[in-house]
């Protein structure tokens, strides 16, 4: 059922680890061929082989400016029927202190290629009549977030080109669901905690949450615990006291210094 709906073909941008490799494993387990990107073109390789079902494996930088444009040559001749688009970029700490080019280079990975690969596929994917299309976001995409203030913004990004895109596609056949993830134990979060934030998720855990919701958009928010986090900070307290609880937790974080 899922394989029919969402397959053959599945694109994970940003599949080498944590969340993306997780989405590669649970979509290569409902019978889904995935095409796997991110840099690491090594660990691409082995990742494929531990996979069940046929892969491809394409090794770039989603920050170059032609990324959409080497994906789309790439999958040309595949009957692509899911993009998922996972790979994000987050420079921490005071923005004052962070490189304009690090910003700059999130948006590109953040907002430029997911928006470009979701116009290469959006028209594919209507004409087919079926299929679907996963943006990654954050809780940090409900407010502003100190310390990832750019990060933040490219996610609240994501979460409204998603569901720009639900509302567009109704109808169609083709589902959008924008993943709004809590506290994740991927690689990267695990580098800069000392110790696990409150309602920490396994990525298997949000993988699968996001999977058997991808036809119930425009958004998830994974974890009963985020679920009343989020809440309790939009519908409860005050949109200041939220940013500042974002920042507090933000500064837990091993800032650069
Ligand atoms: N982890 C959390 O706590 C958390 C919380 C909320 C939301 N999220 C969201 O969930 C998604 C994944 O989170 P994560 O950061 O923890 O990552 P992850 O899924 O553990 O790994 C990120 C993946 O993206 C790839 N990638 C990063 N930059 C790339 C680039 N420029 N070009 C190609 N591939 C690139 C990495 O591979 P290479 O290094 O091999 O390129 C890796 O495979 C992100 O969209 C993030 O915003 C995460």
């Amino acid at each position: 059922m899922f394989a029919s709906r969402y397959g053959p073909w599945a694109v994970v941008a940003g599949a080498s680890e944590g969340m993306g490799a997780e989405f590669a494993r649970q979509l290569s387990a409902r019978g889904l061929k995935v095409v796997l990107i991110a840099r690491r073109e090594q660990v691409l390789t082995e990742l494929a082989r531990t996979l069940p079902g046929e892969t491809r494996c394409l090794a770039l930088d989603l920050a170059q400016p032609d990324a959409a444009a080497q994906i789309a040559a790439a999958t040309a001749e595949l009957d692509v029927g899911l993009l998922v688009y996972n790979a994000a970029l987050s420079p921490i700490g005071p923005f004052a202190e962070q490189s304009l080019e690090e910003n700059l280079r999130a948006l590109d990975v953040n907002v430029r290629t997911p928006t470009a690969l979701a116009h290469h596929f959006v028209p594919r994917l209507i004409k087919r009549g079926r299929g679907g299309l996963v943006l990654l976001s954050s809780l940090t995409a409900f407010q502003g977030s100190p310390f990832v203030a750019t990060y933040g913004a490219t996610k609240s990004y994501n979460l409204a080109l998603a569901e720009g895109l639900w509302a567009e596609l109704r109808g169609t056949g083709v589902d959008v669901l924008s993943v709004c993830a809590g506290a994740t134990a991927t690689p990267n979060l695990l580098k800069a905690i000392t110790k696990p934030p409150p309602g920490m998720q396994q990525p298997a855990e949000v993988v699968r949450e996001a999977l058997d919701g991808l036809a119930r958009g425009p958004v998830l928010i994974p974890g009963a615990f985020n679920r009343f986090a989020s809440f309790f900070m939009r519908r409860v307290l005050s949109r200041r006291t939220t940013i500042q609880i974002m920042g507090d937790q933000t500064r837990k974080l091993q800032l650069p210094s």
